[in-house]
């Protein structure tokens, strides 16, 4: 679909160098993801990967400890022919940020490594490591000189957060790209990853029938839900300093605003869609305190329960303070600031410990203009929502009325869905493939640009700053199990709307 590297080809020779190797998000995702790009054919026929880890692990253990993690995670049965190929590729390389020596080393050891495996030099670097790391592994890997380009090519992976907030954001991107230009650098989302996501632009913009009615003058309003069941388990220490807004508003909700609200790209390409997307993000109005204050509603769970399963106060969680504010559930009204999107309000929604695992973007179109049918049994009509889902099916729905049979006009809303399953025979995958691999053909429209990350914090900013401000006061609580704070569905109330139910 791309103009940019075809998708069809297997990428460069090159190297993998993962940070963080024994870490829980190489052996759930990376791993099984170059292992389906494996069983797939799609990984470079000269290729390498370097795990990095501190002193003391071996080779053996590293792809030992790889080989459990991909039992344990892999989509799809694992083929052990394809499984020893890749592993086969694995080097255990020792470095660690606190001793600047061990980067020259790894240098050279890859430097080695590579005349061996005929990898030419191209280098991605995946820093799968606590955002802390990024920074100080990013200059030793400048320091060394392994991030310049010279007839080879040298890319860097970052992995989110990004950031914990505006300041921050803009001072890591300011620091990366004193070691790297912005071409080099891919800021992961894995909501990019997934198909549904990606289809949003399909279903668009390679379509007649959607575009012109997509505007303030036949959508009411547009919802986006990312809800989950799960708490939060045993990232207590993580989430209590992050909380449900920063965790997956700036990032996770805004690449699903960013894609339904975007004006259309000039090109498919990765400039013209980031620029698209980053236009629209900044085109979210900032609120005053008081706006941000009266268009949100954050709320932590007490315990309840899911499933059959008993959940405890979010309070209790190890490393959760005892007297905590940090909200496990956020939803927030959004205005965005231009021609097409005047008046149309966005709510969003995310938190943990919910009644159901769903994420969806609803949109609903206005009523039709005229009451036609007021003399007939009917007085309300049911609403129009189209209804773009990941979870907990990946598809897209359409309500509308229809008229139900027999002699008086009675009206009922009915559903026309599309679900991925029933067309289309989709290998189980981490979604994480399609990112691993469009670094490796240097295809960056999937990531993150500096601006588009700025944006997002920028508009998230005024409700981090307020909730600050207010400390506890305002914060709700819901039960664990249920569909969150009851002042969400005033939120919408307020203006004559209603969430669309989890259940
Ligand atoms: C992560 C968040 O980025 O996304 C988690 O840190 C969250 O808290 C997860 O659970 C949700 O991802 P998905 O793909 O399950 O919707």
């Amino acid at each position: 679909m791309s103009e940019g590297p075809s998708k069809q080809k297997k990428p460069d020779p090159c190297s993998f160098v993962i940070f963080g190797a024994t870490g829980d998000l190489t052996h759930r995702l990376v791993i099984p993801a170059l292992y389906n790009l494996a069983a797939s054919n799609l990984l470079p026929d000269n290729f390498c990967v370097a795990a990095v880890a501190r002193k003391g692990v071996s080779g053996a253990d590293m792809r030992n400890s790889l080989m459990d993690g991909l039992r344990k995670f892999a989509t799809r049965p694992v083929d052990e022919e394809v499984a020893m190929r890749l592993l086969a590729c694995v080097t255990a390389i020792e470095a660690d940020v606190k001793d600047p020596a061990s980067f020259d080393a790894m240098r050279d050891q890859l430097d080695k490594v590579e005349d061996i495996r005929g990898t030419r030099g191209n280098r991605l670097f995946y820093l799968a490591t606590p955002p802390n790391a990024f920074l100080p592994i990013a200059r030793e890997l400048g320091r060394t000189g392994m991030l310049r380009e010279n007839g080879t090519w040298r890319r860097l992976v970052v992995e989110k957060p990004f950031g914990t907030d505006l300041a921050s954001a803009r001072t890591l991107n300011a620091e990366l790209l004193k070691l790297v230009t912005e071409h080099q650098i891919y800021r992961i989302d894995h909501y990019l990853g997934k198909e549904t996501v990606q289809n949003i632009l399909v279903l668009r913009f390679a379509n007649g029938m959607f575009e012109p009615i997509w505007n303030r003058n036949h959508i009411d309003h547009v919802q986006i839900t990312v809800d989950e069941k799960l708490g939060v388990g045993h990232r207590g220490s993580f989430y209590d300093s992050t909380g449900a807004l920063r965790d997956m508003v700036p990032n996770h909700l805004f690449q699903l605003l960013s894609l339904v609200a975007m004006e259309p790209p000039v090109k498919f390409d990765a400039h013209s869609v980031r620029s698209a997307k980053g236009e629209v993000l900044s085109a979210i109005q900032t609120p005053t305190e008081a706006e941000a204050l009266q268009n949100s509603v954050r709320g932590q769970y007490v315990a309840g329960r899911i499933g059959d399963a008993d959940i405890g106060d979010y309070r209790a969680i190890a490393e959760v303070q005892p007297n905590s504010t940090t909200e496990t559930y956020a939803a927030l009204k959004l205005t965005i600031d231009n021609w097409r999107w005047a008046g149309v309000p966005f709510y969003l929604r995310t938190g943990k410990a919910l009644c159901t695992k769903r994420t969806e973007i609803a949109i609903k179109f206005k009523q039709a203009p005229f009451a036609m049918f007021r003399d007939t049994q009917v007085d309300r009509l049911s609403q129009n929502f189209m209804i773009i889902s990941t979870e907990p099916t990946e598809g897209i729905e359409l309500q509308f009325n229809t008229k139900v049979p027999g002699p008086t006009i009675n009206i009922d809303g009915v559903e026309m869905k599309f679900r991925y399953k029933d067309y289309f025979k989709a290998e189980p995958s981490t979604g994480y493939e399609t990112l691993i691999y469009d670094c490796m053909i240097g295809d960056n429209i999937l990531f993150q640009r500096a601006d588009s990350v700025e944006a997002g914090w920028q508009a998230v900013q005024p409700f981090i700053d307020a909730w600050k401000k207010a400390g506890a006061a305002g914060l709700e609580t819901y039960k664990a199990g249920t569909e969150g704070p009851a002042r969400a569905d005033e939120l919408l109330a307020r203006d004559g709307r209603s969430w669309r139910k989890l259940g």
